[in-house]
């Protein structure tokens, strides 16, 4: 998979994709991440992107201009899957949309900053519109890299252990169980009993029981939905 990142602050992207899965995962050659700075294509002399809403009021917006060149700049080099805009107004990101994505091959994602882009990119270069929750947040760079992680953590020989990816929490539509390790007991806290005999099948029941309770309490609404 390769994903281009469309950013007014590419240095925010820096430090998460150079560590942990997404930065081995790199490194693997199982992604590329290439994250862009949009003035490159700005044609003003001082690499200006925005400029004051028609109609008046607060804020400045993000001018055709620079996003649309760069859009059909990158377009002209490779195919794209889709081009998603990271909006507080878009469609809630949910691991269904995230399974769905992770079978992708070229990705490209665009940053909102200010008030937000022109309309008419939304209506005419952009297909899909994400967000990550009911929040605002600066700008849509730390949501593509909520996005960008979700979705490499899918793609085969990004994780090591091949089956944990499956096991998350959400990926059956249940939270995950609890997780134990060393020591058995700690400060009068003990372990669960099940899971120190090595009975794998009565193991396998009792983590389905505990995200079965766990969801119940905490996320019912999930339950719901299933
Ligand atoms: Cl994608 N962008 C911004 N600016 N705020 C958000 C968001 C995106 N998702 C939730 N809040």
């Amino acid at each position: 998979m390769r994903i281009d990142i469309l950013s007014a602050v590419p240095d925010l992207l820096k430090g998460p994709f150079s560590e942990s899965i997404v930065g081995r995962a790199q490194k693997a050659g199982v992604v590329e991440v290439q994250v862009h700075d949009i003035r490159k294509w700005s044609t003003d002399k001082h690499g200006k992107i925005d400029d004051t809403p028609f109609g008046g009021g607060a804020g400045m917006v993000m001018a055709i201009q620079p996003i649309a060149d760069a859009i059909a700049d990158l377009k002209s080099q490779r195919d794209y899957d889709e081009v998603i805009y990271l909006t507080p107004d878009g469609a809630r990101l949910e691991q269904a949309t995230v399974n769905q994505l992770s079978l992708s091959g070229n990705l490209l994602m665009l940053c909102g900053h200010y008030k937000g882009i022109d309309q008419r990119i939304r209506e005419h270069l952009i297909t899909r519109e994400i967000s990550i929750g009911d929040y605002v947040l600066s700008g849509g760079e730390l949501a593509a890299a909520v996005l960008a992680d979700a979705l490499v953590r899918l793609i085969p020989g990004a994780i090591g252990d091949g089956e944990s990816a499956l096991t998350d929490s959400f990926q059956d539509g249940l939270l995950a169980p609890p997780v134990y390790t060393r020591p058995a007991e700690w400060q009068g806290s003990k372990v669960p009993e099940i899971l120190l005999g090595g009975h794998h099948a009565e193991i396998d029941k009792w983590r389905m029981e505990q995200a079965l309770e766990r969801t119940q309490r905490l996320r019912p609404d999930l339950l719901d939905e299933a």
